[in-house]
């Protein structure tokens, strides 16, 4: 791979140690993937900051870096943590787990990270346009930025997207090349689709399907003639985790969807499809009680926590209920009296996390989410049984 004299120089170490390692880092990622060059990156979405995931080795990994004097060069965003930065006794959270994960975003702040704690970071200001070239690592961000607003990441792994932020470059392979972004598979979708939860299952049922062809495939998707922002983002959510896709193109509504005639190979997805597959997601759930209720995989937009305040006002929740959200969008909550609504019905609010990343493992037993996602992870992270339901189901869950 070629470097230019100042990514040599970072190379060589003259911008200190920690540009150094990066450089290194991506050099090595570069010749890998036959990249023939670094690109610049408008911004960087860094995931793997729960201390849950990271432990202390990551976080000895980071001290590390900061002794070096490592700073960011881009906007760079950080994904959930492990808690409630402000509130986490709330969560029940430990206060040995606490200080670690304070350590942790200290780390990342002392190199320039933005401490957002958000897999939604377009919500709020790291929100890339059409043809600009990042570097994230939040699966479902990755998904989003790529379909949605036609910005071009590979799904970057945590030291990776760290090695870009301190440099501002990435390598030049996978989905920064125009020829890898061409859909190669037709998907039509026969009946409408309503709600997060009919998208996320769409996203379970294309994905799977992606998945066991072997070959990933890029689908060209065409039958859905609308889709708000809050039913791609579970869309996205969905069809990264259980078909490890990055990119979509879906017809009318998908920026780079008008770049491309639909591909002559096809697969249709019926009501019937998803109807079995929402069989499938519960039926292994026994018929004891739902003990924890979740809502917020990906980060809750202000017009969903509008929706739950609207539903919960002068009532009162029997179980945990979480409402997973950003900082940001929590504040802005928090000024149109959504907050007050919500924590007077006795939900909780659990901002900067999520219930996959947070450390609760023997906790709670079954929970209820609108999530495709978080149901995969819960189940398998958290060994916890999930009942997926449509969105105002879930908080219908939490009442009874
Ligand atoms: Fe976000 Fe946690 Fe879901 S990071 S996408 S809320 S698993």
């Amino acid at each position: 791979m070629e470097l230019n004299p100042a990514e040599k120089r970072m190379l060589e170490g003259q911008e200190g140690e920690a540009t150094r390692k990066a450089m290194e880092i991506l050099a090595a990622i570069g010749t890998i993937y036959g990249a023939d060059r670094l690109l610049p990156v408008a911004s960087v979405q860094i995931a793997g900051v729960s201390y849950d995931n990271l432990g202390e080795a990551g976080l000895e990994f980071l001290a590390e870096m900061t002794s070096h004097a490592a700073k960011v060069k881009v906007l760079t965003t950080l994904n959930p943590a492990g808690m409630d930065n402000e509130n986490w006794q709330i969560m029940g959270i430990d206060a040995d787990f606490a200080l670690n994960q304070q350590r942790v975003i200290e780390a990342y702040q002392k190199m320039g990270v933005v401490p957002t704690c958000s897999c939604t970071p377009y919500l709020f200001g790291n929100l890339p346009h059409y043809g600009e070239h990042i570097a994230w690592a939040e699966s479902s961000a990755v998904c989003y930025a790529n379909s949605v607003l036609g910005a071009c990441s590979n799904r970057e792994g945590g030291p990776s997207a760290l090695a870009a932020a301190l440099t501002g470059k990435t390598p030049n392979y996978g989905m920064h090349l125009p020829e890898n972004r061409r859909p190669s598979i037709t998907v039509q979708v026969q009946d409408s689709l309503t709600g997060t939860h009919d998208f996320g299952l769409l996203g379970m049922v294309l994905g799977k399907a992606i998945e066991a062809r072997k070959v990933k495939a890029i689908p060209y998707i065409r039958g859905i003639t609308e889709a708000s922002l809050e039913e791609l983002k579970s869309f996205c959510a969905s069809i990264a985790t259980y078909g490890g896709l990055a990119l979509f193109h879906m017809e009318g509504i998908t920026p780079e969807s008008m770049l491309f005639e639909a591909p002559g190979d096809c697969m249709t997805i019926s009501r019937s499809d998803l109807e079995a597959a929402n069989h499938l997601m519960n039926e292994a759930l026994s018929t004891d009680p739902v003990d924890f209720v979740s809502l917020g995989c990906p980060h809750l937009s202000l017009p969903e926590i509008a929706r739950v305040a609207n539903q919960l006002k002068g009532k009162k929740v029997q179980k945990t209920f979480w409402i997973t959200t950003a900082r940001p969008t929590k504040r802005i909550a928090d000024q149109m009296g959504y907050t007050g609504i919500i924590e007077a019905a006795g939900a909780v609010f659990a901002t900067d996390t999520c219930c996959v990343v947070a450390p609760i493992k023997g906790r709670f037993k079954r929970m209820a989410t609108d999530s495709a996602k978080a149901c995969y992870y819960a189940a398998s992270k958290n060994e916890f049984q999930t009942r997926f339901l449509p969105f105002d189901e879930v908080i219908a869950e939490a009442l009874q």
